[in-house]
Formats: structure tokens, sequence, C-alpha cells
């Protein structure tokens, strides 16, 4: 991508991530803008956080329409009208058909609540919990037709502690989801993470962790 990118951000609900991606946008050195919010819920809380920061929103609301298909039409039109250049699923809650994943394909990340592969769909930290694992975090990745399946660009780890119970562990992860969502799309913005057949490939000097999480902590 050339310039500042042009961001839509999709919500169904809060829009805590996409809060976090306004203000990272709002730096002059960041290589994307947010130019439209969108949502299939009219009254998603986020929309109303999004207009209230200064940014165009549309809502498209999925029971106004006879089908999916006919949905995501009026979604895929609603965001050409505002130039939208690349997507950002944040907390969008509708599974998007083939024909709108192709149409946006290596244009569109998504933040799932789980270190993918583990845990697709719902219920995330519930299913973590019941796992047993000692490490869960966030992925952002590229959509592809297969639901939380796609080339993942970055991931976040936060350790399971004793007690946790699915909000203090959602809680854990949401922090990380933050940090990660907008590093994760200026990595993409800029050029410096790009898909290359199926996988995401990173510039020199980028995408390297800068130490391991290990939980419980080791002696
Ligand atoms: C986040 O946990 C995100 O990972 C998942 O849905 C939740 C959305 O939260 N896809 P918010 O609307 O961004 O606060």
């Amino acid at each position: 991508m050339s310039g500042r990118a042009r961001i839509g951000v999709l919500i169904s609900g809060r829009g805590s991530n996409m809060v976090s991606l306004i203000e990272a946008a709002q730096a002059p050195d960041y290589p994307a803008e947010i130019v439209l919010v969108a949502s299939n819920r009219p009254d998603a809380p986020g929309l109303a956080r999004a207009a209230a920061a200064g940014l165009a929103t549309e809502a498209v609301d999925h029971r106004a329409h006879p089908d999916r298909a006919a949905f995501e039409r009026a979604l895929d039109a609603a965001l050409r009208r505002h130039g939208v250049e690349f997507l950002v699923l944040a907390g969008f809650m509708r599974v998007l058909t083939p024909w709108f994943v192709e149409a946006w394909a290596g244009r569109m990340l998504n933040i799932h609540p789980s270190l993918l592969p583990l845990f697709r769909g719902t219920h995330t930290h519930a299913q973590a919990l019941a796992a047993g694992v000692r490490l869960h975090g966030c992925t952002v990745h590229f959509v592809v037709p297969e639901l939380d399946a796609g080339p993942i660009v970055a991931q976040a780890a936060v350790p399971v502690l004793p007690g946790d119970d699915e909000d203090s562990l959602s809680a854990r992860v949401l922090v990380q989801e933050h940090r990660l969502y907008p590093a994760a799309l200026a990595l993409v913005a800029s050029g410096r993470a790009r898909l290359e057949g199926g996988r995401v490939m990173f510039a020199e000097g980028c995408g390297t962790a800068d130490g391991a999480l290990v939980a419980p902590a080791l002696p």
C-alpha cells in the first residue's frame, strides 16, 4: 500500500479494539487512516463512540436484508462509497460468505481472542479454561473463507492464572488485543508484513519477539 491506507473498521458491539485503532491512527506517522466505521447493528455502542471521535459511520442492519448475500452487497457498497481500501474486523459478529471474502482477499484483517489455531469460534476463554492451557492470548490474521483460519500476522500471549474465570482471562487478553491490533495493522499497511503464497512474510528487522512468556514462571 502507498500513502496512508484508507481503513474501514467493521464492528458489532462495544468497539474497544476499534478505539485502540482510532487512537493509534491519530499519530501523524501511522501508516493508515480510518475513513469509516460500519456496523451490522445500528445500536452497537461502538458506532456512537466512533461518531463521537468524529469518524464517518454507517449502520448496515443485517436484519433489514432478506439474506446474507443482500446484506453483504449493501455493506460492500457502503465501503466502496467511502473509498475504503482495507478492512479491519473488530468484534464483527457476522460470518462472511466466500463472495465477500474473495472481494476483499488480502485486504481484510481480523482479531481473534485465542492463540490460533487453538480455540476457533466463540467462547474462546471458556475453551482455554476447559483445556487447561497455561498460556492463552490473541491473534491478528488475514481473513479467508474458513472461519478463524487465515494467515497469521501477529500474536500475543498471556498466562492463565490459578483462579481465573472467563472474565479475568478475557480482560487480560483484551489488554494485549489493544496493543497488538494497531501494531499488526501498521505492519501490514506499511508493507512491512505482506501476504506471499498464503503466508505472512516480514521485512527485515521486524517480526522478532524480544522475549518468551513462560507460565507459570520458571525458577
Ligand atoms: C474481542 O475480544 C475480539 O478479539 C473479538 O471480539 C471482541 C470484540 O471486542 N473478535 P471489542 O468490541 O473490540 O471491545
